[in-house]
């Protein structure tokens, strides 16, 4: 039985020192995260992209910690041998360090062993509150999806030089702050990678080029479970949407054509 993933085991995964890349997807319910744990992944985020991929929104600031605290649960309630990390959600943590160790505590306690959080030097003050209540913390850096419209849209970020540099600061004050990880979404893969090489935990990357220390995927874009048109960094290892549609035709037509249910499926009277 493989062991269970630890933070200090995700903290200690840079490939620099020869370790294998970290693999993270997404999952909102018991089921999905039972299909990633069997698949091996080291970390499940239950992700506040749960607002756009299962609950219909248009941007990811529409759900709140107790929307995320019920998705937490669900997919506590997996026992994922990975770890579990809870997002918190906008406005959870931008009030005041009381409010978001609250928020994160709320999390934990609804079953996540650490929490992520967006942004770089001005959510400092929020990190280190979160690890001083023996929370650990993720960090998220680029195309940060709460900031919406901050950036005019869902944008690659750091393609200019001064932007490039900041973000590589973000990174170098989140770690110093306590973040175990550093996810990086959206930005040139060469900065990714300069980002990579310049802190001492793992960075995990979506849309952000093979150099860094993970890959993070949603698990609905790669299993070809969405609608719409997907970014250009995913790629899609099925086509369940389709599967399913074909299923569940498959299900009316029977039905409508007396094919459903058969004797066998049907109880027969009491002898
Ligand atoms: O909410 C989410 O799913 C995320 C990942 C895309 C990193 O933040």
């Amino acid at each position: 039985m493989p062991e269970k993933v630890t933070v200090p085991g995700i903290r200690a995964r840079k490939r620099s020192a020869g370790h294998e890349p970290i693999v993270m997807v997404t999952a909102y319910d018991t089921p999905s995260a039972r299909i990633a744990d069997e698949a091996g992944v080291d970390a499940i985020l239950v992700g506040d992209s749960v607002a756009m991929v299962a609950l219909g929104y248009a941007d990811t600031l529409q759900v709140d910690i107790d929307v995320m605290a019920h998705h937490v649960g669900a997919v506590a309630r997996a026992h994922p041998r990975a770890l579990l990390i809870g997002d918190l959600p906008w406005l959870s943590y931008h009030t005041g360090e009381a409010d978001a160790v609250r928020n994160a505590a709320a999390l934990v306690r609804s079953g996540a062993e650490a929490v992520k959080l967006e942004g770089g030097s001005r959510r400092v003050p929020a990190v280190e509150a979160i690890v001083g209540a023996e929370i650990p913390v993720m960090g998220h850096l680029g195309l940060t999806p709460q900031s919406v419209h901050v950036m005019g849209g869902f944008k690659v970020q750091g393609r200019q030089e001064a932007e490039a540099d900041a973000l590589l600061e973000d990174a170098r004050r989140l770690e110093d702050a306590g973040c175990f990880a550093v996810v990086l979404e959206g930005v040139p893969a060469d900065l990714a990678a300069r980002v990579t090489d310049a802190v001492g935990v793992p960075t995990i990357g979506i849309g952000a080029g093979a150099a860094c220390d993970g890959q993070v995927l949603v698990f609905h874009d790669l299993l070809g479970l969405g609608s719409g048109r997907v970014p250009r960094f995913v790629r899609r290892y099925a086509d369940l949407a389709a599967d399913a549609t074909k299923a569940l035709s498959a299900f009316a037509a029977d039905v409508r054509e007396g094919r459903f249910p058969s004797g066998e499926e049907s109880y027969g009277a009491p002898s």
